[in-house]
């Protein structure tokens, strides 16, 4: 099986090419190998337009699909979705049902309410320009304060940015700094990266709270040398 998060990957910020999708149904279909599409943030970029989704490419049923609202309305409603073979569904709807006897109606009944309101497409416009607006500030604030010292991959959607920092630094001096400071930030070694990276997460804090924190982030890597 392959588990994958194809646009604006958690933690990178990337999006898997059209190709690449391609290829990687065509491999698994060939080999039997099922591919479960984690995408929780597809509906946030930022230009309204993204690579179509791996399941709507599969002729092959190969795909199970998954998503939510976690990202793009409440957490806390714990609501998601799950396309794929009615067998699967089957399967699966009755685990959950043995796990813990189904899903609240109330939040299902709120969600239902709000996604067929046109309330909704006005939220996702907001959310977008405004995920927008602190993702461009976080990225001023990166250049301002690291320059050329920062490799950053610039997210087209989602919220993280995943940033390279240049020379020799040491993470948990650095985290420990930040946090003194009252910023935080993701260590990359966390998601299995080499040394040199780190995830910011740029979805609550707004454009001040960036720009500030990046400047105090920016201190605390002084002293982690
Ligand atoms: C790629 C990815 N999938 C799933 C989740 C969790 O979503 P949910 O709250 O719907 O379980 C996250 C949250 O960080 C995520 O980044």
């Amino acid at each position: 099986m392959v588990f994958l998060n194809p646009n604006y990957q958690n933690p990178t910020g990337s999006l898997l090419s059209l190709e690449r999708r391609h290829r990687l149904l065509a491999l698994s279909a060939e080999n039997g190998i099922p591919i479960i599409e984690d995408d929780p943030y597809s509906l946030t970029s930022f230009s309204g337009e993204s690579v179509p989704t791996l399941k709507s490419l599969d002729r092959h049923g190969t795909v199970l699909y998954i998503s939510s609202l976690t990202k793009i309305v409440a957490s806390g409603l714990r609501i998601g979705w799950i396309v794929g073979p009615q067998t699967v569904i089957e399967r699966l709807a009755d685990a959950k049902q043995q796990f813990d006897y189904g899903h609240s109606i109330f939040p299902q009944w709120l969600a239902d309410k709000f996604l067929s309101s046109s309330d909704f497409s006005r939220h996702m416009d907001l959310l977008r320009s405004q995920l927008l607006l602190r993702r461009d500030q976080l990225v001023t604030s990166l250049q301002g304060h690291f320059g050329d010292q920062a490799e950053l991959v610039i997210p087209a959607g989602g919220i993280h940015l995943w940033c390279g920092l240049a020379g020799e630094w040491n993470e948990s001096q650095l985290l420990r700094e930040a946090v003194k400071r009252g910023t935080i930030f993701v260590p990359g070694h966390l998601f299995g990266a080499k040394d040199g990276y780190v995830r910011f997460t740029f979805g609550r804090a707004d454009a001040d709270e960036i720009r500030e924190a990046v400047s105090r982030f920016a201190d605390a890597f002084t002293l982690s040398g």
